[in-house]
């Protein structure tokens, strides 16, 4: 097979890097677990709208496509290294908005692979399966408010999932990116949502990575969202193996998310600053933050209720993630309130 011949309208970041060069040196080449390069690069291909355009089959894509991967990570991240240590030392932080006049809800998640274990678009049936498995034996031993039960989407009542997606706390099957590149096989089997009583700790099970670990709260409360998944991932730490490497710290299927892999951020309604985005823009590009849809990642904003997060994950610390989030958002609510 000759250089893939990627659209003409296509501007993602794998067109971009993977020159024939690069590609005739990565085509021959199979990770540990026999990943190749064209398998990366499915998505990408097969739909021109691909950002990034590129994911990772396992820990060792991130040694063997280096050559592709680290001009692409250079690109997005401004940065290929992540030699800080992880901080989710408990954080004191007011609360941005404590009337609850413009925040709906807070999320921080962070995304965890096992170590050894090929990733969710690289995964057999059996393997998924011990994935799963390893997972829920993990979460069986979390502590205190951290316990919780695990809804399999094979399983599970359907009621109790009817439940759960009306609360919007399950994952969908996969998007046409995540289908292109193999996510979406074998669904919905080996996957699941485990929950906490209260609902403010989940963890998604073979989503685009084995682990998204989430803490989410219907209020602006900065502090016990944070506290809580420090709590978390030092309690999952003790129990699993993660993959990781002393560059890019953990590591992802998408090399958006590598380094401390996380995205907090808010569902804020901001009426006025809908009407002036340019200001919206500005802010959030003063304090590097990224702006999605209600719905996730390429949805649309309903009713002026934005999704505000952090646009760096590689090269910073949870703790700073936090607080410059912190910092944008209450100048957010301070230009709002003064329009
Ligand atoms: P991810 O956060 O895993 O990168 P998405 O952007 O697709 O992926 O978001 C996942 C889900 O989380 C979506 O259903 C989205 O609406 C929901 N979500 C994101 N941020 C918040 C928030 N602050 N409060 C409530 N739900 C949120
Ligand atoms: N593969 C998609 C693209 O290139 C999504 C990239 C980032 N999002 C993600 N969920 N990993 O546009």
């Amino acid at each position: 097979m000759g250089h893939p011949d990627f659209s003409k309208k296509s501007r993602s970041l794998i067109k971009k890097h993977l020159t024939e060069n690069i590609y005739e040196k990565l085509r021959h080449l199979s990770t540990l677990s026999g990943f190749t390069i064209d398998q990366a690069i499915r998505s990408g291909l097969k739909n021109p709208d691909s950002s990034i355009g590129i994911y990772a089959g396992d820990e060792d894509s991130y040694k063997k496509f280096n050559p592709v991967l680290d001009p692409i990570i250079l690109d997005y991240h401004k940065n290929t290294n992540h030699r800080v240590g992880s901080d989710f030392k408990p954080l004191a932080l007011p609360d941005p908005d404590p009337a609850g006049q413009y925040i709906r809800s807070t999320r921080i998640r962070l995304a965890r692979n096992l170590k050894g274990y090929s990733f969710p678009c690289n995964l057999s049936l059996n393997e998924r399966q011990k994935v799963e498995d390893k997972i829920i034996n993990a979460l069986d031993c979390l502590p205190g408010d951290l316990k919780g039960a695990y809804a399999s989407f094979e399983q599970a009542e359907a009621t109790h999932l009817y439940q759960l997606k009306k609360q919007n706390l399950l994952f969908k099957k996969g998007d046409r990116f995540q289908e292109a590149a193999g996510f979406n096989l074998d669904f919905p089997r080996h996957r699941g949502v485990f929950h906490s009583l209260d609902k403010q700790f989940l963890v998604w099970i073979n989503e685009e990575d084995h682990l998204r670990i989430i803490s989410m709260e219907k209020s602006s409360n900065f502090e016990s969202v944070f506290n809580r998944l420090g709590r978390a991932i030092d309690a999952l730490s003790e129990l699993l193996d993660f993959a990781h490497d002393s560059n890019h710290g953990f590591l992802t299927s998408c090399p958006t998310n590598i380094g401390t892999t996380m995205r907090a951020g808010v569902h804020i309604r901001l009426e006025k600053l809908e009407q002036k985005k340019e200001l919206l823009h500005k802010l959030a590009k003063q304090h590097n933050l990224q702006i999605r849809g209600t719905g996730g990642e390429k949805t649309q904003v309903k009713k002026a209720v934005f999704d505000i997060s952090n646009r760096q994950r590689l090269g910073i610390t949870e703790s700073r993630i936090i607080k410059t989030l912190h910092k944008g958002i209450t100048a957010m609510i301070h230009a709002e309130k003064s329009l």
